[in-house]
């Protein structure tokens, strides 16, 4: 059995809108109501959670829970509302309206082939530098690098025992997997998987819907 969790509880303070980032709409729905379109095109999922924000209603056919404070402590909240039977997981940011069905299918793929974790990511195009205090530290190498999306996929007893094992602050659950040493595979994601995070992102969203 595979469940998806659909973190959603986020506030949305880069976006700044005057409702939680989830809700806002986009062609004609949530945020959340596009990621569930999708979800239900998806066979293999069995149990659907969304960690909503505060003001949502009950949602037909899925699980709604409250969030915490911090993207993991939502993702924890999911993780406590699945079913006992489920053994795999897909955790999804509701950020992610068009994250296209075959990226949650190349992911439940990859589980079902034995990943313990599995994220679709997309190669870096910009030349990606560190800096400190306003200066250039080092150029990485961009053929090593990608930029990571949703949904990320685990077998559910390594994630519960990752989140159990946390020790810093991380920004996705791969990050917990990778400090256990769990290997993290990856698959290909999407141009269409990008998180809406700033008002520009919102923009583009709209945009695209919107082109012919
Ligand atoms: N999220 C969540 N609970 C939190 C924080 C984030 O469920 N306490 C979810 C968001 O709703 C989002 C996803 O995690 O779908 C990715 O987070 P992000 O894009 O950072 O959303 P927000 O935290 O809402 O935005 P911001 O950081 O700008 O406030
Ligand atoms: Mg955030």
């Amino acid at each position: 059995m595979i469940g998806l969790i659909l973190v959603a509880a986020g506030s949305g303070q880069r976006l700044g809108a005057d409702v939680p980032k989830a809700l806002v709409r986009v062609a004609g729905d949530t945020l959340i109501g596009h990621c569930l379109q999708t979800a239900a095109q998806i066979p293999e999922l069995t149990q659907i959670v969304v960690v909503a924000p505060p003001g949502i209603g009950p949602l037909p056919d899925v699980n709604v829970v409250a969030g915490g404070a911090t993207r993991d402590a939502s993702v924890r909240a999911g993780l406590d509302a699945l079913d006992p039977a489920t053994t795999a997981v897909l955790v999804h940011d509701a950020a992610r309206p068009f994250a296209p069905a075959a990226v949650f299918e190349r992911v439940i793929a990859a589980l079902q082939a034995g990943a313990v974790a599995v994220v679709p990511a997309l190669p870096v195009t910009d030349t990606i530098k560190r800096m400190h205090d306003g200066v250039v530290v080092e150029s990485l190498d961009r053929a090593e690098l990608v930029a990571v999306q949703t949904p990320q996929g685990f077998q559910v007893a390594q994630l519960r025992a990752a989140h159990d094992a946390q020790s810093s602050d991380v920004t996705d659950d791969a990050m917990l997997m990778e400090q256990l040493g769990v290997p993290v595979h990856v698959v290909e994601g999407s141009d269409h998987a990008f998180k809406i995070t700033t008002p520009f992102d919102l923009a583009m969203a709209r945009a695209l819907q919107e082109a012919p």
